[in-house]
């Protein structure tokens, strides 16, 4: 484990396999079905951030914020919600064109001016479902998106954190897929998957090629965040 590396999530399981959490100067995915805690990691992640800061995109539901100070309050207990909150940034954006250019414009700003370690998008996904789109100009946008974010990773040495939605897998078993295809994919450094049975969720390494991923990480989620 190396801190200089890595933003934890603070889940033990979960950081072990990523040897010591989300590497910096990566593009990483976590993808899974509806409820199997993208977004739960995603919170811990930028709680954990603490005065280290965190950027978090919202495209989807707005900023769950009374779960971030739950779990802030666990993790952080003798600090008020407000010291906790200083150093997150949120942005809510729903289109992909504005989620472009708070990218391209916005970010590289904040991350000049603040003390970032991580750049939270939750999710990249809902801004290209596939509603009255041109897929010449979906692709293109994507591809700007994902080159955007791994140049960001790499020139401020911080770790990007994409979560992606799935897609039924027609070969006949009930697996699911990442959605954006291979022009996503072959841009991220590492994709995480997640799924959920009755008992626990298992957070297990799709690709990246500076882990083995050999064994899953299983993990609870409780009142307090996300737990082994
Ligand atoms: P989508 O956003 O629908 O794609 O799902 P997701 O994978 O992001 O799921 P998310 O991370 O939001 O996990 C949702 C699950 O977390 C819920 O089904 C709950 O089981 C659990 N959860 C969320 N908030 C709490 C909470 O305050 N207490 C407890 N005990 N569990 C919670």
């Amino acid at each position: 484990e190396d801190k200089n590396v890595a933003v934890k999530t603070g889940c033990a399981s979960i950081d072990k396999i990523l040897k010591g959490g989300f590497r910096i100067g990566t593009l990483t995915e976590m993808y899974g079905e509806s409820g199997s805690g993208k977004t739960q990691i995603a919170l811990q992640t930028a709680v954990y951030c603490g005065t280290s800061g965190c950027v978090f995109i919202c495209t989807e539901d707005l900023f769950p914020v009374k779960r971030f100070n739950q779990i802030s309050q666990y993790v952080w207990h003798d600090i008020k919600d407000t010291e906790c909150k200083k150093n997150i940034f949120i942005e809510h954006l729903t289109e992909a064109h504005e989620l472009i250019s708070c990218i391209r414009v916005r970010l590289p700003k904040l991350l000049k001016f603040n003390k970032i370690s991580a750049v939270i998008l939750d999710s990249v996904a809902a801004p290209f479902r596939c509603e009255n789109t041109n897929y010449v100009q979906r692709a293109e946008e994507l591809k700007e998106l994902a080159i955007l974010l791994l140049n960001i990773a790499q020139e401020y040495n911080i770790a990007v954190i994409c979560i992606n939605q799935v897609t039924a897998c027609f070969t006949g078993s009930d697996d699911v897929l990442p959605t954006l295809g291979l022009v996503w994919s072959n841009l991220i450094s590492c994709r995480l998957k997640l799924t959920k049975t009755i008992d626990y969720r298992e957070l297990t390494i799709a690709f990246a090629p500076h882990l083995s991923n050999a064994q899953g990480a299983k993990f609870i989620i409780t009142k307090n965040g996300i737990e082994d």
